[in-house]
């Protein structure tokens, strides 16, 4: 490219001195495009696929939250490309990235791999110093898991995905900066983050603590209206960060048809086709919602004719016995930050089952909890426990033949029109050790759209505190940790990985 015109914003001079950036990361990386964000006193980037010898040069934009963006397009796919930020000539050896494949997947290894990390932001909690403390080192943790595994065979991911509670406590700019640029700098300069919303992204909301106190806090927020934002009890409205600091595609910038917002969206990486869906926003205002839902069809629709693969992602899960977060009224009354859960299984369950969707990844509930290849799950335990389900189809499992050492599981799902996997991965900063407050004893990681895991008694072993239902968390595990997805042309393998880097679940969906 270099060498060959261009628009004024972008020549081949690459003559300045690198400056380090306070934050750096990628965004709408394509087959052959990149958007090189910032923050700092940089104002030109520079790439090339030879790390000595930068020559494309794009001129920065000023952007929302003190933000500057490079994006780079006429790349070329499946490439890797280096990068400098102030228009040094040659690249930090950790500036690099590479795009994705052209329609298909990856030359060198054949397989998109995908980093999904849930409820990730504890290091965020920087105004609250007894639960820094808590999560203190466990977002690091989780990390070193996933990069044991993937140093031991020898394949990089290639894109991040979010699963919401990005940032604690409030999801402001200063949680963002400790809880996500600080922890992930190196992942965050090399592969694209894809976010979703979680409620600890909308600031502060009302809490009754009792029947006279009110208090103002992170994660309570009810609120459909983004500009409804506020991190400090007495701050005027504001947008939320989060749509500050991410540019989501809402124009087809990465495949997909436009939603028209950037509270939710989608995008392609090669044959794989991904989702993100707002479950907080969005999700509370019923016309909203609707809309968001016809959206999800047509994108969907056209998804399928396209697409090997397709995963949706979204915070609050359809399916889940999180401590505090159940997605079940088992006839109790639901708490309003898990009202989406409800809502989404009720409106969206039915889309994903008609429309191809593989696999369904939330956060929310701090633990590990993954379901059957399921169809047709609408109501909760408690509901199909009084026979009220409509249609619960449970492939065959078998414990480990597949798989050797310390692997759980391994069933192989052969892909059948309206069954999906969802699966529950908010651990990847805090794993809740106890039931908290489930409206019903006895249920924590217990739901039976879940599978078993034969690990969780030796991960019981792993935890402290004591269970309020007796170590009863056999469809569940209660460590921290985060999900590996390797997608190629016949197979999807998704696995979850603990701190230390072992498969303590896995499965496989495999292509007729
Ligand atoms: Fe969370
Ligand atoms: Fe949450």
């Amino acid at each position: 490219m270099a060498g060959c015109g261009g628009s004024d914003s972008q020549n081949t001079v690459c003559t300045g001195t690198e400056q380090a950036p306070k934050r750096l990361f990628l965004q709408q990386l394509t087959e052959n495009s990149v958007i090189i964000k910032w923050r700092g006193d940089a104002t030109i980037a520079c790439i090339g696929t030879d790390i000595s010898k930068l020559g494309i040069r794009v001129e920065a934009v000023a952007t929302e939250g003190d933000h500057k963006e490079a994006k780079f397009t006429g790349l070329k796919p499946d490439t890797a490309y280096y990068y400098s930020l102030g228009g040094a000539l040659t690249a930090p050896t950790s500036q690099f990235f590479k795009t994705a494949p052209a329609s298909a997947y990856p030359v060198d290894d054949g397989n998109v791999r995908i980093w999904v990390l849930g409820d990730s932001g504890t290091a965020g909690y920087i105004e609250n110093t007894s639960d820094k403390t808590k999560y203190s080192g466990i977002a690091e943790a989780v990390r070193q898991g996933m990069q044991n595994f993937t140093n031991a065979d020898k394949q990089k991911i290639d894109l991040l995905l979010m699963l919401g509670d990005n940032a604690y406590n409030n999801g402001s700019d200063i949680n963002y900066q400790a809880g996500l640029f600080d922890i992930y700098k190196s992942e965050l300069k090399n592969v694209a983050l894809w976010p979703t919303i979680g409620n600890h992204e909308m600031g502060l909301g009302s809490f009754a603590t009792s029947a006279t106190t009110v208090i103002q806090t992170g994660g309570v927020s009810t609120s459909p209206d983004p500009k409804t934002y506020k991190d400090t009890a007495n701050a005027s409205t504001s947008l939320m960060p989060y749509l500050n600091i991410f540019s989501l595609p809402k124009a087809v910038e990465a495949g997909g048809i436009p939603s028209g917002t950037k509270q939710y969206y989608s995008f392609n990486y090669g044959k794989v086709h991904i989702v993100s869906l707002d479950s907080q926003l969005t999700a509370r205002d019923t016309v909203q919602r609707g809309i968001m839902k016809d959206w999800l069809v047509k994108d969907l629709q056209a998804a399928t004719t396209t697409a090997d693969w397709i995963v949706v992602i979204f915070h609050h899960p359809p399916y889940s016995k999180g401590a505090n977060h159940d997605s079940d009224s088992d006839g109790l009354t639901v708490s309003s930050i898990d009202k989406p859960q409800i809502d989404m299984r009720n409106d969206f369950v039915p889309v994903f089952q008609n429309y191809g969707v593989d696999l369904v990844l939330n956060g929310h509930s701090h633990s590990y909890e993954r379901s059957y290849y399921l169809k047709n799950l609408y109501a909760g335990a408690g509901s199909v426990t009084n026979g009220n389900s409509t249609e619960f189809i449970a492939n065959a499992h078998t414990f480990g033949p597949l798989f050797s050492g310390r692997t759980a599981h391994g069933e192989e799902y052969t892909e059948t029109d309206g069954n999906v996997v969802y699966a529950v991965a908010g651990n990847g900063g805090k794993a809740d050790s106890d039931a908290g407050s489930m409206r019903v004893a006895g249920e924590w990681l217990n739901h039976m759209a879940h599978v078993l895991q034969p690990f969780w008694q030796f991960v019981s072993t792993q935890i402290s505190g004591t269970s309020k239902s007796g170590q009863n968390h056999k469809n569940g595990l209660a460590v921290p940790g985060s999900m590996l997805i390797d997608a190629n042309k016949n197979r999807l393998d998704v696995r979850f990985l603990n701190t230390k880097g072992e498969t303590l679940d896995q499965f496989a969906i495999k292509k007729k």
